[in-house]
Formats: structure tokens, sequence, C-alpha cells
């Protein structure tokens, strides 16, 4: 009886395991790496105002795939908060048009950024306000 109980406990730790693997494949065809975890270590400044205002929107808007605080999601977005978006690198306006018109893979292997046209240009304004608090924050201007 025993073996039996074990084997059968196996073949259940096998199934979960398995059905775990399948899930974890539905990031894969953004890119190879990681799955999801914080890719920037970001301080974040007293927000009040339209800074908080600006991160509701990011909340909303834009962290399911740049992350929570704009740290990036490893295998989903990279994080804003870095040197390569800094404001002379990227200026303000590459906030308007990424959210206007996505973004075509081009610095990460990320994949394609979609538009996100729920947002007007004043959301945009806070939400960019915000990622460049966040930014100041964490030595990065
Ligand atoms: C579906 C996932 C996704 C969402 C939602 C998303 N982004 Fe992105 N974003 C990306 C990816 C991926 C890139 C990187 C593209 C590259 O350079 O390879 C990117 C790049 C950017 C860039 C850099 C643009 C450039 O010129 O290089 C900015 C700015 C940006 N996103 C802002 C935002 C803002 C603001 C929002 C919310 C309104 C947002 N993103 C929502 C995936 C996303």
């Amino acid at each position: 009886m025993r073996p039996l109980v074990l084997l059968s406990g196996a073949v259940a730790l096998l199934a979960i395991a398995g059905g775990a693997y399948l899930l974890s494949g539905g990031d894969a065809g953004r890119t190879t790496t990681g799955s999801g975890t914080p890719m920037a270590s970001v301080t974040v400044p007293e927000l009040s105002g339209e800074l908080a205002r600006g991160r509701e929107l990011f909340d909303a808007s834009c962290a399911s795939c740049h992350g929570a605080n704009a740290a990036g999601r490893a295998g989903i977005a990279p994080p804003l908060v870095h040197m390569i978006y800094e404001p002379g690198h990227h200026a303000d306006g590459a906030f308007f048009l990424a959210a206007a018109r996505g973004v075509r893979q081009h610095h990460w292997s990320f994949g394609d950024m979609p538009a996100v046209p729920d947002v007007t240009p004043q959301e945009v304004a806070a939400i960019t306000a915000y990622v460049r608090a966040l930014q100041r924050a964490s030595g990065i201007f």
C-alpha cells in the first residue's frame, strides 16, 4: 500500500510543477529573462500634489509593465528609473510620444510598447513629473 501512496504523491507533485512551468510561460514571447521582479533599486521621495497624482496614474496605466516605482519588471519592461531615461537622453517629450504612439523595441529586448491611448497629455505630464522625481531621488539626473 505504502509505495503506491508515495508514488501517487510524486505524480501529484510532478503535475503541480508542470502546471507552474506552463503558467510561467505566459511572458515567454516578450523576452528571455526573468519573471516580473524589480530591475532597479529606487528611492521613493515624499510625494504630494501632482507627484502623488502622477503615481496613481502611473500605477493604473504603466506599472503593469514598468513595475511599481518604475523599477522595471524582469522579462516584461525596463525600469524608467535608469540612466538611459535621464532627462538628457530621453526628454519629457519621449513620455508623451511613448503614450500616444507606443515604442518600437530598440534599447532592450522586451518587445514593443503598445500605445496607451487612454491617458491624456495632462495625465502624462503628471506621470512624467512623478518619474523624474523618482529618478532624482535615486541619483539619476
Ligand atoms: C505593455 C507594456 C507597457 C506598458 C503598459 C507601458 N510601457 Fe513603456 N515601454 C515598454 C517597453 C517594453 C519599453 C522598452 C522599448 C525599448 O526601448 O526596447 C518601453 C519604453 C518606454 C519609454 C522609453 C521611450 C523611448 O523613447 O525609448 C517610456 C518613456 C515609457 N515606456 C513610458 C511609459 C508610460 C508613461 C507608460 C504608461 C502611460 C508606459 N510606458 C506603459 C512597455 C510598456
